[in-house]
């Protein structure tokens, strides 16, 4: 699918994602007081949302990645995500939140929550700054949700269409 020729349509400005974000955060504060949660990315597109989420906690936090791929080049997921890149950090025994830039089919954060299960956390959460509804193929539940959106074809702040778009620091829908 060439998307070359589409144009951007903002969905949510920078500043729209930095109240969502500040909102996340106070819950976040609030609901882990005494503990100092591990926030684990999924990369690549959750980087800009784990940057900009973890300084805007007052809290000790640790922070850690764990690479997973279902889309590689393409706009449909393969429904067959896998880990490509293993956690460094140990979380047994310990308060995860895994941070996640979109929840999509919801195929890739399923798959990961149930990797880190096995890993034997204290808890286990999920963080995401969009929640996009249309493709919903899992059940799943979204601890600390940014934004809603129905459909479309989404970039920018982290998220790509073959590797571009990534650094746009507001969320664009591509439109024909
Ligand atoms: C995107 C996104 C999520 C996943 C969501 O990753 O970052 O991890 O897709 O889609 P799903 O709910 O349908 O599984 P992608 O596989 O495109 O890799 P990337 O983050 O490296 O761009």
């Amino acid at each position: 699918m060439s998307k070359q020729n589409y144009k951007l349509e903002i969905v949510l400005s920078g500043q729209e994602i930095d109240q969502s974000i500040n909102r996340i955060s106070a819950k976040i504060s609030e609901d882990y007081k005494n503990a100092k949660p591990i926030l684990i990315g999924v990369l690549k597109g959750a980087f800009i949302f784990l940057a900009d989420l973890s300084r805007s906690l007052d809290m000790p936090v640790e922070i850690d990645f764990i690479g997973a791929s279902s889309y590689g080049d393409k706009a449909q997921s393969s429904g067959k995500p896998k880990v490509t890149k293993e956690i460094g950090i140990n979380v047994s025994g310990q308060d995860v939140i895994v941070v996640e830039d979109i929840i999509d089919t919801g195929l890739t954060t399923s798959m990961i929550m149930r990797h880190i299960e096995t890993l034997g956390p204290k808890s286990l959460k999920l963080c995401a700054l969009i929640d996009k509804r249309e493709r919903r193929q899992t059940d799943i539940k979204i601890d600390y949700a940014g934004n809603i959106i129905q459909e479309g074809f989404l970039v920018g702040y982290g998220l790509d269409f073959n590797e571009k778009y990534r650094n746009l620091p507001g969320i664009y829908k591509l439109e024909p």
